[in-house]
């Protein structure tokens, strides 16, 4: 089974083979990671805006893709981010209690959990993937998260699955289709039923 097919087989309940015998990289000084944060519109999106208006410092390393809800966000998605080569992924959503669409973001902790839970059964750090809260009004959270994971990413190194000239933030968006928001507008007048992937 070639590398880049083992993230997305594990959904498809297929077994995995080399990536259990993948060994350990030596950290690389130098290694800056891409990292994609799959970003609510109503609160992580909103929050970077304000870190970024209260000129809060954060690595450069995360490439955001805006969603109307974290609920949005389904198994596959995240999965496709790693197999294009994202070294590290996270979503982002509102508080919980505080979703607009009630719960989607408790909805995109589970499937986080469950893509953590297949990464390591093909070989790859779980850690890699995260779920967040935060409001519009942390932006100084933002930031913070921001730093911490990407020094999390920076200690595990490369994704296995990384390869050369492939834009992770391009293949994660295309796997999204219709869900990911462009960067300049606002979610349509969506109701909760839509906010919600399940
Ligand atoms: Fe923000 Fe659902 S996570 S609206």
């Amino acid at each position: 089974m070639a590398d880049a097919e083992v993230a997305t087989a594990a959904v498809e309940g297929e077994a995995p083979e080399a990536a259990d015998e993948a060994p350990k990289k030596p950290v690389d000084p130098d290694f800056e990671p891409e990292i994609i944060v799959f970003a609510c519109h109503y609160c992580a999106y909103a929050a970077a805006d304000l870190a970024g208006s209260m000129r809060l410092q954060y690595p450069t390393n995360i490439r955001m893709i805006k969603l109307p809800c974290t609920g949005k966000l389904e198994v596959i998605h995240l999965l496709k981010a790693i197999e294009a080569g994202a070294d590290g992924v996270y979503a982002a959503g509102c508080l919980e209690g505080e979703c607009h669409y009630l719960k989607g973001n408790l909805w995109a902790r589970k499937r986080v959990t469950h893509v953590k839970d297949l990464l390591a059964e093909v070989g790859i750090e779980p850690e890699r993937v995260e779920m967040f809260n935060m409001s519009s009004a942390q932006g100084a959270r933002f930031a913070e998260v921001a730093t911490e994971f990407t020094e999390r990413i920076k200690a595990l190194g490369p994704n296995p699955l990384r390869r050369e000239g492939v834009d992770t933030h391009a293949a994660a968006r295309e796997a999204l289709g219709d869900v990911a928001m462009p960067d300049d507008t606002a979610p349509s007048a969506a109701t909760s039923e839509e906010g919600h992937a399940e």
